[in-house]
């Protein structure tokens, strides 16, 4: 036992970090770490593990994030560390024995979900007006909002204004971690990223396509993901998933199957491209319920009617497709690229794809044609910075092979099926 201690001990000075295993197979599985923290193990104890957290993220699970100083929208959210009450008085932590017998404490199963834990830090997770904590009043322990700030409302949401907490194309991860290339990402940094998965014939259910979210309610997708014969009961859809699943479990949070499919009426498939290819699909959980924010589910904004952003703007397509054109099974770990959109003139030349692109298209590609969507990536969103937020501009269509040259990916261009989308959602047009 000594001698175990010893060499644990000696281990840790010495070795420094060397005696700890990165692991990121058993991410989610041993650790549970968030906003891309790694979990490592000790070599010879493999069954002690802590998440090495990135810059800027602490707490057990890499959950505390040290530079969120305000809160946006209603906070559900929030994961910095403000600690007092309006009066400021001092929070009590989420374990302490106390508040046991509340509904919101450190020992619920879903604590960390809701971002309780051993802390005193201001949380929303009964998804009220603002973020609160209990504080110590004479005997009682109350609940009571906190000194914290929202964060600056200056800037008007595009589009789906903020509904239930909602705050469309923002990003719970500082921009600080956004990952360059084609590489993994965590779902925290394409939140609205949704992986549809589709029954097959025995019974068991392989990833399909990407779609996202829109609303609370509805995720937009590529209509060439719906063949005629599939039915919507053999789809199933997850938000906030970073891993793709190999296996459904039936009871799974963030679950939702299809209440309404939209197609659109006039999608078709030419030699090689697809025509009026979106998709809307009306979510419902098991429980009958939409889409929750939390800091791995939101919205995105969607672009104004016939607006486009830049040409060469740096947008970002996100999803589980291929990573090589003739690959045949999907990464486990979502993946996204940095695309630029170019225009429709160039995208038309004879050595691009001549009359096969349209006016309803839009082409984005890596300049040195490095990265790309790929087989898989359809209906997956292509998204891009607008005054401070992400829109979604393109939903993932087609292409010739795979980041080749001068064969862009082609898009759906959503900006031109805003009124397709309003008349079919009834959602609220950009503001
Ligand atoms: N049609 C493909 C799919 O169903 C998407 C291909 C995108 N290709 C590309 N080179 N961008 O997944």
């Amino acid at each position: 036992m000594r001698a175990l201690q010893a060499s644990l001990l000696l281990c840790v000075l010495i070795l420094g970090c060397r005696g700890w295993r990165r692991d990121h197979a058993s991410n989610t599985e041993n650790c549970g770490c968030l906003n891309d923290g790694v979990c490592i193990s000790y070599k010879y104890f493999s069954k002690i593990h802590r998440c090495s957290c990135p810059e800027n993220f602490i707490g057990e699970h890499c959950e505390i994030d040290i530079s969120e100083k305000c809160y946006k929208g209603n906070g559900h959210s929030y994961r910095g560390m403000a600690n007092q009450d309006i009066m400021g008085r001092r929070c009590l932590k989420w374990n302490s024995d106390a508040l046991a017998s509340k509904m919101y404490h450190a020992n619920r199963p879903d604590a960390v979900k809701l971002g309780l834990g051993k802390h005193n830090y201001c949380r929303n997770p009964d998804n009220g007006e603002k973020p609160w904590c209990f504080v110590q009043i004479k005997r009682m322990q109350l609940k009571r909002e906190c000194k914290v700030q929202q964060c600056s409302t200056g800037e008007k949401p595009l589009s789906s204004p903020t509904e239930k907490g909602f705050q469309c194309g923002h990003k719970s991860m500082t921009p600080r971690f956004k990952i360059v290339g084609g590489n993994t990402t965590p779902i925290e940094n394409q939140p609205w990223f949704a992986a549809i998965y589709r029954k097959l014939r025995g019974g068991s259910f392989s990833f399909t396509c990407g779609g996202t979210l829109i609303s609370p309610c509805w995720v937009v997708s590529a209509a060439h993901c719906f063949p005629k014969i599939m039915k919507k009961e053999d789809y199933v859809i997850y938000l906030g998933q970073s891993k793709r699943k190999s296996q459904i479990d039936l009871s799974g949070d963030n679950q939702f199957e299809i209440e309404t499919p939209i197609l659109h009426e006039n999608f078709s498939s030419g030699a090689i491209a697809f025509h009026n290819d979106i998709a809307l699909l009306k979510i419902r959980s098991k429980t009958g319920q939409c889409a929750e924010p939390s800091r791995v589910v939101q919205t995105i904004c969607l672009p104004k009617a016939y607006e486009d952003v830049p040409y060469g703007s740096d947008c970002e397509v996100a999803g589980f497709g291929y990573e090589n054109q003739n690959d045949y099974i999907y990464p486990e770990y979502l993946k996204m690229a940095v695309v630029k959109p170019i225009t429709y003139r160039q995208c038309g030349q004879p050595d691009y794809y001549g009359t096969e692109v349209t006016p309803q298209m839009l082409c984005a590609a890596h300049p040195e044609w490095k990265s790309d969507a790929c087989q898989g990536d359809s209906g997956g969103p292509l998204v891009c910075p607008v005054d401070g937020r992400m829109v979604l501009v393109g939903i993932v269509s087609w292409g010739i092979d795979c980041a080749a040259k001068n064969k862009p990916g082609v898009y759906t261009r959503v900006s031109h099926f805003l009124p397709w989308i309003e008349a079919h959602t009834g959602l609220p047009g950009p503001i």
